[in-house]
């Protein structure tokens, strides 16, 4: 599917309006943008930030309208990006992106990300996820079906914070977010301690959903909003 579980997205929120706040989210890229999910919840919570989108697959930008949701959008598989020419960001978003490739593939990728952008976030279900192609997207397949929070943990270079949720079936999600600097990675210690404290006060059903349909705009603004008023400075 073009679009993921709603499960951690409240806590990315708070930790890019975070990031935000201190006036490191002024270019973001959502690589994997599938129907722009990141941009709908997220492009509120940065208002300084151009957001740039990288996907695979071309259909997909007509198809749920990224352009009126990105600034700029790259059509590229990421295993074969020149981070180069893709240039500097703050921020580079991994949201269910990594286990359409292998482990090895998803290192090199994050090695390369990580030397042009100063902080990561990633998303990445955890457990038995089988996955075929979907809308003729060979993309869409999942590569990695069935990691470990700790691969994932393996995986991950230079971790600030993370925080898996699995149901009894050992099935979920996690969200991790990591740093390549060492000033930078205290920076985003506290921020995501702070932003993990805040979401598990923060006791409201509405947010802590494990499913939203993205692809509904009124259920995704309605999300959003629900973010925006908890998580904002
Ligand atoms: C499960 S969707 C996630 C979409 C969105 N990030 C979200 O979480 O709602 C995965 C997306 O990543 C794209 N994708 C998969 N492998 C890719 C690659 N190697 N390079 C760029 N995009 C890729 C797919 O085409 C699809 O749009």
């Amino acid at each position: 599917m073009p679009i993921s579980m709603a499960l951690g997205k409240p806590l990315i929120g708070a930790v890019l309006a975070r990031l935000s706040a201190r006036g490191l989210a002024r270019r973001v890229v959502d690589m994997g943008p599938g129907a722009g999910t990141y941009a709908d919840l997220f492009r509120a919570l940065t208002p300084e930030a151009a957001w740039c989108a990288v996907e695979a697959w071309g259909p997909y930008v007509a198809k749920y309208g990224l352009r009126g949701k990105y600034d700029e959008i790259i059509i590229a598989d990421i295993r074969y990006l020149d981070f180069i020419k893709l240039g500097p960001s703050d921020i580079a978003l991994f949201g269910d992106i990594l286990e359409h490739m292998s482990v090895a593939e998803a290192c090199d990728v994050l090695a390369h990300a990580a030397m042009k952008s100063r902080f990561m976030v990633l998303s990445i279900p955890i457990g038995h996820w089988p996955q075929d192609e979907i809308e003729g997207n060979p993309f869409e397949k999942h590569v990695e079906d069935n990691l470990s929070h700790a691969e994932i943990q393996d995986i991950v270079p230079n971790l600030c914070g993370g925080q898996a949720m699995i149901n009894n079936q050992g099935q979920g999600l996690g969200v991790y977010f990591s740093a390549n600097d060492l000033a930078d990675r205290n920076i985003l210690t506290s921020i995501v301690a702070e932003a993990e404290e805040l979401i598990a006060s923060t006791a409201s059903d509405d947010l802590n959903v494990a499913a939203v349909d993205f692809l509904d705009p009124l259920a995704t603004a309605a999300f959003r909003d629900r973010i925006a008023a908890s998580v904002m400075i």
